[in-house]
This record gives structure tokens, C-alpha cells and sequence, in this order.
């Protein structure tokens, strides 16, 4: 018998609505067998915010840290809501999270499963991986205004890439795809014009890749990278590229991939020092919040990832066999949120004997 401890952050909005159903799939999954999970659910997001004007309390944050693994729905407020204007809740909480417990490996899968509608008319065998780096780039709040409010304001936003923080992430893309059948890595960036963090991730794919002779390298620059994932997605193996680009091609994934409610991802600590975190791509969604029309797929998904994160591969391939199994009969009728997670569940394989 063996007991995971699971720190359970739901968040706001559909956050909180997808989480729900990612949590009934994990105990259908796991019932029966010999794994138990020991939840604890931390209240966290803009809503505790707005309730006690706390974004993530230290003593939470070390208690999630006791944890074996994360489960994250999505945080994030009612856009223009003036009580959140001096709170950063993705900043406080979801990137503080990632940063402080080292998740520089956001592994985000694009599969378009059988029978799932692509927005691309023709978008071919898509199956790639997006491994974005997680710690560093212009996500790391260096910069600062000066001026403030005068017609000489000045924002800077800069983004930081260490060689040791680049050659992690390239490292963890090369790795991965020699496990797939393709073997073929493209990094993304834009060294044309951001030449002094593109030199150096230059070098570092090149120092990193004569480790991995078998691996065919690429390079494309973002733009470029966008044009080719809508017209020839499947080209596309594993991608490894910086924070920022990693998100926006991301969502460009979620969108080409089926649709952003079913585009999942793990904030991976390789090294196990801290707990890793699986949440969905997208976000709080309050245009369909508290309407039980968010797709609970994503969530269910990234629950998927963690258990093979947890080595727990047997479950995780039950969990993806029976999203498979409900995308594959899914017709164009709008289903509800727990309508789907109880057709997931139904779906699920049996245990082996
Ligand atoms: P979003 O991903 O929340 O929504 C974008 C669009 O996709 C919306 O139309 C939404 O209805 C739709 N959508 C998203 N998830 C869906 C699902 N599961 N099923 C069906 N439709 C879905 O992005 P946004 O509107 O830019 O951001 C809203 C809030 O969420 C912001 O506060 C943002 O900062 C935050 N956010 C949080 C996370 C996170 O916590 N990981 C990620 C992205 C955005
Ligand atoms: C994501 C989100 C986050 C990011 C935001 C909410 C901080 O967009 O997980 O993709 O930019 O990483
Ligand atoms: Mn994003």
C-alpha cells in the first residue's frame, strides 16, 4: 500500500469546476487498488483574496511543500474587477509557486486525439510536445517604471536566461525526445533580434545536442514557429523554447489540438526536491465561470501526467484511454462539466486483474 499526499489548489471560476471532476477520475481510478491519496485542499486565488487579502500565506506555501504532488485548476479574478488592482494572483501565487519550487520543466502535450475536431481543416497526425522553460525569461519581474505617470515613463520587463537555467530546459527536451519514436527536436526563439539570450541558448542547444547524436535538430524563430503549427503542425515533435514564447505557442497548440479545454500540462521539478504541479493550459474563464460549461478534459489530463509523474503509469494510460474513449463518441451536443466527467469515468478501463 502506498499513500500519496496530494495539495489540491482549485482556484477560482472553472478552476474549481474542472478540478472537482479531475479529483472524481483520480478516485475511480484508483479505487480498488492499493494507492491512497491523501488530499489537502488550500483555498487560494482571487477569491480568498478578495475575502482576506491573502495571496499565498508562507505557512501555506510550506505546507503544500510537504506534499507529493500539486493539483492546480486555474486562478485568476473578474477582468476589471478594481478590488484586484493592486493584486497579482498569478504572479503571488501561480508563478511564485512554480518558481519557488523549481518547476523549470512545463511539459504541455499537443495530441489531437481521434475523432476531436481541429479549428485546421487539414491539421494531419498532430502529436507534439511543447517543453517550455519554466523559471526564468521575462517572467521573472526584473524590470521596473520610472517616471511613473508622467509622458516620460519608462517600463522595463528583462528577461533573464542563465546558462545553467538554459541548459536544464534543453537538456530535459533532448531526454525526452530520445524516449520518442520521432527523435526530432526544434527549439524556438528570436535570435534574429533578441540576439544576447538567443546566443546563448544557441550554444547550449549546440553543446547539448552533441550529446544526443541520434536527435535531428531544428531551429525556427517564434513567428515562424506560429506559421508552421497552423500549417503543418504535425511536422512538429518536441519543442523546447523559453517562457513567454512557451506560452503563447502553447495556447496556439491548445487551439490547434481540439480546443483549449482539453490542452493540458505538469510543472515538472525533475530533481524531486520539491512537489511538481499539474493544472490545465487555460484559465479562470469568467465569461463561462460558475455555468458548468467548462470542458473538464484538460484537468483530467494534466491528473494523467501526474500519475505517470508519480510513477503510476498503469492509471495514467486507464485515465488517457478513457478521455480517448468519451472524445471519440463525443458528437457536437454541448455537454455539462460533470456530464463529461461522468462519462470519463464510465469510460474508464477496467483494472487488470
Ligand atoms: P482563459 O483560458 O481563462 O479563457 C480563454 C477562453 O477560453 C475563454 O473564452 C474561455 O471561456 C475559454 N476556455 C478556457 N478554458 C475552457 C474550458 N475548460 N472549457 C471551455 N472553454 C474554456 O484565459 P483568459 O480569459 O485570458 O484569462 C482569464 C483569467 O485566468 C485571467 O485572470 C488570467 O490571468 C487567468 N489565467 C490563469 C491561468 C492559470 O491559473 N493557470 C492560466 C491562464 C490564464
Ligand atoms: C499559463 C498562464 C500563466 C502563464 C499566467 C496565468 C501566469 O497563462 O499557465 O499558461 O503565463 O504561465
Ligand atoms: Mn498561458
Amino acid at each position: 500500500a502506498r499513500t500519496i499526499k496530494l495539495a489540491v489548489i482549485p482556484g477560482d471560476g472553472i478552476g474549481v469546476e474542472v478540478t472537482a471532476q479531475a479529483n472524481r477520475v483520480l478516485d475511480a481510478v484508483l479505487a480498488g487498488g492499493d494507492v491512497t491519496l491523501e488530499r489537502t485542499e488550500f483555498k487560494l486565488g482571487a477569491e480568498r483574496f478578495l475575502a482576506t487579502g491573502d495571496t499565498l500565506p508562507e505557512i501555506e506555501q510550506a505546507a503544500i511543500a510537504t506534499h507529493d504532488a500539486i493539483l492546480f485548476g486555474a486562478v485568476g479574478g473578474v477582468p476589471g474587477d478594481p478590488r484586484l488592482k493592486h493584486a497579482n494572483i498569478e504572479r503571488g501565487l501561480l508563478l511564485k509557486l512554480r518558481f519557488d519550487f523549481d518547476q523549470y520543466a512545463n511539459v504541455r502535450p499537443c495530441t489531437l486525439f481521434p475523432g476531436v475536431a481541429s479549428t485546421l481543416a487539414e491539421p494531419g497526425d498532430v502529436d507534439f510536445v511543447v517543453v517550455r522553460e519554466g523559471t526564468e525569461g521575462p517572467y521573472v519581474g526584473n524590470g521596473g517604471r520610472l517616471r511613473e505617470g508622467t509622458p516620460h515613463e519608462v517600463a522595463t520587463e528583462v528577461s533573464v536566461n542563465t546558462a545553467f537555467g538554459v541548459e536544464r530546459i534543453v537538456r530535459y527536451a533532448f531526454e525526452m525526445a530520445q524516449k520518442r519514436p520521432r527523435k526530432q527536436l526544434t527549439w524556438v526563439h528570436k535570435t534574429n533580434v533578441l540576439v544576447h539570450a538567443g546566443a546563448t541558448w544557441q550554444r547550449v542547444v549546440g553543446a547539448v545536442s552533441a550529446e544526443f547524436p541520434e536527435i535531428t535538430v531544428d531551429y525556427m524563430h517564434v513567428d515562424a514557429a506560429t506559421i508552421h503549427m497552423v500549417q503543418n503542425p504535425s511536422r512538429f515533435d518536441v519543442i523546447v523554447t523559453d517562457n513567454l514564447f512557451g506560452d503563447i505557442l502553447t495556447d496556439l497548440a491548445g487551439a490547434i489540438g481540439g480546443g483549449i479545454g482539453i490542452a493540458a500540462s505538469g510543472n515538472i521539478n525533475p530533481t524531486g526536491e520539491f512537489p511538481s504541479m499539474f493544472e490545465p493550459v487555460h484559465g479562470s474563464a469568467p465569461d463561462i465561470a460558475g455555468q458548468q460549461k467548462a470542458d473538464p478534459t484538460a484537468a483530467i489530463l494534466s491528473a494523467a501526467i501526474m500519475l505517470d509523474h508519480l510513477e503510476l503509469p498503469v492509471e495514467a494510460e486507464r485515465v488517457r484511454a478513457a478521455v480517448r474513449a468519451d472524445l471519440a463518441t463525443r458528437g457536437d451536443a454541448a455537454r455539462g462539466t460533470s456530464v463529461i466527467g461522468d462519462s470519463i469515468i464510465n469510460a474508464l478501463p477496467a483494472r487488470a486483474a
